[in-house]
């Protein structure tokens, strides 16, 4: 990686090519450019990306990506990915940071994990999220269960003083 500014923005429509050319390297069974679209086009969502930007803004690099939505009362965690010779430098986390800014610090936020994803599931420990369950033979591609995984808010303390935010620990 370059010394290149990064930024996380909203994602774009526009950026959807870039988007799926990571996703199919991440992902054995990638997303479809429609399940993209979908989420897109929901009015409460928070969708992000971290680019890389250039003085040339031809050369500057779609790094990764997140996609959360809102459903009844939490919000669900749908879908991040870095392109993989840029993980382990921060970007998940700037991505779920940014998440936790947009969506409020309450949530509550879900998700589901491959129980075998170890890297992912260390990141959503690192952000408070706790195992909470599993769905049995959850991904049809190769029968793995899911973990699910809640992050909620602090309870409040007995003295009645507001709760602190989660650490990023
Ligand atoms: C999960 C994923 C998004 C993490 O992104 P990332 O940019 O590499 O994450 P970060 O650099 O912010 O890592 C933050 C912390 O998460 C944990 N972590 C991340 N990758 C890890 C790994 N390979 N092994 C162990 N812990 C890991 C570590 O605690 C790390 O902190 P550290 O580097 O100081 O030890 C990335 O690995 C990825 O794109 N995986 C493929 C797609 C995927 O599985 N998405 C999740 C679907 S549920």
């Amino acid at each position: 990686m370059t010394t290149a500014p990064i930024t996380i923005r909203h994602l774009a429509y526009s950026d959807l090519p870039r988007v799926i050319a990571i996703e199919r390297r991440a992902f054995p069974t990638p997303w479809s450019l429609a399940m993209f679209v979908l989420e897109l086009s929901k009015p409460l969502g928070v969708c992000l990306v971290a680019v890389e930007h250039h003085r040339d803004e031809a050369r500057s690099r779609l790094l990764g990506y997140l996609i959360c939505s809102r459903y009844d009362e939490a919000w669900h965690l749908m879908n991040i990915a870095i392109d993989p010779p840029l993980r382990r430098r921060g970007l998940g986390t700037a991505l779920l940071r940014e998440m936790l800014e947009r969506g409020g610090p309450d949530g509550p936020y879900t998700l589901e994990v491959r129980t075998s994803n170890a890297p992912a599931i260390a990141l959503y420990e690192r952000f408070g999220f706790r195992p909470a369950g599993t769905r049995p033979r959850y991904y049809r591609d190769t029968g793995e269960d899911a973990m699910i995984m809640w992050r909620t808010a602090p309870a409040p303390s007995r003295t009645g003083a507001p709760g602190q935010p989660h650490s990023e620990q």
